[in-house]
């Protein structure tokens, strides 16, 4: 993972380097660091903690340096110590690296280095480029970084600054992203767009194998042989969501808030002809014989509620399978595969491996993803796209919602045969509804807060559900114990006398998604065996009125009582909202929960 970013132009570096590694920071925030130049000589700053512990470090940097580059990192090899937070130098300390990324080859490299002579000072993967660039380096960054990132292997994206050179900075990628900004005076390169909003107007992405040398005026591309490339850059979109709390205590509260529009706007836009014509996805589709949706974490539980909703209307079987898992198993791939990759980031490794193996069997892959332009969006055969805007919280909440959405018109587009219009027409005046039902299942936050309050004393919760609810029960389990740190299992209700049962007594408060339309009398039986243990019960229903979910939940949450796409959407908000209240509680770091990323791009 880690957040990498670089500039090279007129104006200060430092307070640009620790905007940019505070927009990089969702993608790991254990230590950070930057290196300057200042008369001729790199200038470092290391801390162990968040990119705001490296302001305070950063008292004694030179204001006048314009050009820099910094990290943030999550750590792989070594510990978050201050030895091992990027930039790492060469053993003169002439040459600074900072990477994102695993070399999965370094300790073949760094024994050859150290047999020369090179002396390394930190645990990390990453210090043996920096040594390798030193090795290579004859007065050309470029050609000496070009050498050193041949002999890497695994994923890794690395910009790279030298005091002999001071007039450049030379970056490369293979397999972890990286795009490049020009504005009128100044060269970028960052992880991701985020990062350079506001400061570069053009923006180019760096694909594997490729090396960029910036300058103040200019940015090269070449590859690993040395061929320039020539790619015309993409003007940055300045209508991208507002990267500030605007009032809200955290980010995931205020994404959590901006769902009515986020979903909206999905919809909206995979609407736009109206019920007569399905249109989310634009391109033509080759016939098929079966699905696989692909993902990892969130995006797993918006897959799998895809795989409920999408057996309904389609006539082929359908499978989601974790990406990291899909790589481990032989799944049976062909022209005749369709293969969906899901992803918020659109950087996921795991998802982007799973994407290619498909590829390479020759199977079609449509995206589904919320970063436009990202590797995933650029590499599937076709994408559709979430309207989310950028997500800053690390918890997913309202990519999520916005992932059902996509998918479940996805499903309705490839399975249009077996829908009746008037099935269809009933469908898009739901959606049309959904913004303001999610805003009503939003207006239950001072209620769920006070649930957050018993609850945030429990050790271990139980999330249970049937049917397309299952995968959201899923989903409240990821949450609350991602923000909360609170043990959480979502289960099949019906699989819960399997096993779980025997984790009920009076401590553990079980959490049932309960909907009129769904088994509602077995998931109530459920209920009953849970009472008959005194569990505590928490229902979060549609049903609110009725009279055994009065008598057998200690609290009950209403959702909005609707069918269809709408359905999984509106059980997901007040599991959204629970755990960011069981986690405001107890006191974590909500926006930037202990050991996540949220891109994670090593396997
Ligand atoms: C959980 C969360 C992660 C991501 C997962 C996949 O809140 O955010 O589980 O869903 O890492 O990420 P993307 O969707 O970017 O591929």
């Amino acid at each position: 993972m880690c957040g990498i970013i670089g500039y090279i132009g007129n104006e200060p570096v430092i307070p640009f380097l620790l905007e940019g590694l505070s927009r990089l920071e969702y993608r790991g925030y254990d230590s950070a660091g930057i290196a300057t130049i200042h008369e001729a000589k790199l200038v470092r700053f290391r801390n162990a903690g968040k990119v705001r512990d490296l302001e305070a470090v950063l008292q004694n940097a030179t204001p006048a340096a314009t050009v820099g580059i910094g990290h943030t990192r999550w750590a792989t090899h070594g510990a978050p110590t201050e030895e091992n937070a990027h930039p790492h130098f060469d053993c003169h300390g002439n040459i600074a690296l900072i990477h994102n990324g695993i070399i999965e080859n370094y300790l073949t490299l760094q024994e050859e280095l150290v047999a020369e002579g090179h002396k390394f000072r930190s645990e990390t993967d990453t210090e043996v480029l920096a040594h390798l660039v030193e090795h290579y380096f004859t007065g050309d960054l470029l050609a000496a970084v070009t050498a050193a990132v041949r002999r890497a292997e695994g994923a890794f994206a690395v910009a790279v600054l030298c005091s002999k050179t001071p007039d450049r900075i030379v970056a490369a990628r293979r397999g972890s992203p990286l795009v490049i900004g020009q504005s009128r005076d100044a060269s970028f390169v960052a992880s991701d767009i985020p990062a350079l909003l506001g400061k570069a107007e053009l923006v180019t992405f760096l694909a594997d194998d490729e090396l960029v040398e910036l300058t103040r005026d200019a940015v090269r591309i070449v590859d690993f042989d040395g061929n320039e490339i020539s790619r015309p850059p993409h003007r940055v979109r300045t209508d991208q969501v507002s990267i500030q709390k605007d009032g809200y205590k955290h980010f995931m509260l205020k994404e959590i808030h901006e769902q009515d529009r986020s979903v909206g706007e999905t919809v909206r836009e995979a609407t736009a002809f109206g019920p007569s014509r399905l249109s989310i996805l634009q391109e033509p589709i080759a016939p098929f014989d079966h699905i696989y949706l692909i993902s990892c974490g969130t995006a797993f539980h918006a897959s799998l509620t895809a795989e409920y909703m999408w057996e309904r209307y389609l006539d082929v079987p359908i499978q989601s399978i974790i990406a990291s898992e899909f790589r481990m198993r032989s799944p049976h791939l062909s022209e005749k595969s369709l293969v969906i990759a899901v992803s918020q980031s659109g950087e996921t490794i795991d998802t982007l491996m799973a994407l290619r193996r498909a590829k390479s069997a020759g199977a079609q892959v449509i995206a589904v993803v919320n970063n436009e332009q990202s590797t995933i969006d650029r590499e599937a055969d076709a994408s559709v796209y979430t309207r989310a805007g950028i997500e800053i919280g690390v918890a997913a909440t309202k990519t999520f919602t916005a992932q059902i959405a996509a998918l479940g018109l996805l499903g309705m587009q490839l399975g249009k045969e077996r829908l009746s219009q008037a099935e269809i027409d009933a469908e898009f005046e739901r959606l049309a509804l959904l913004p303001g039902r999610i805003n009503e299942a939003l207006q239950r936050e001072e209620e769920i807060h006070a649930i957050a309050e018993k609850l945030h004393r429990a050790t271990d919760v139980l999330f249970l559900a049937r049917g397309e609810l299952f995968p959201i029960a899923l989903e409240g389990a990821l949450k609350l114990k991602e923000i909360s740190y609170i043990h959480a299992e979502g289960y099949p209700a019906g699989e819960m006398k399997h096993g779980p049962i025997a984790l009920i007594d009076e401590q553990t408060p079980v959490i049932f998604l309960l909907s009129r339309g769904l088994a509602f009398e077995k998931v109530l039986s459920n209920m009953e065996e849970v009472k008959a243990r005194n569990g505590q019960i928490i229902a979060v229903t549609d049903a609110i009125a009725d009279p055994a979910v009065i008598r057998l939940a200690d609290f009950a949450i209403p959702v909005p009582d609707v069918e269809g796409i709408s359905r999984p959407i509106l059980f997901t908000i007040p599991l959204q909202l629970l755990a960011y209240h069981t986690a405001v509680w107890r006191g974590t770091d909500v926006d930037q929960p202990r050991n996540l990323a949220k891109t994670v791009t090593v396997e």
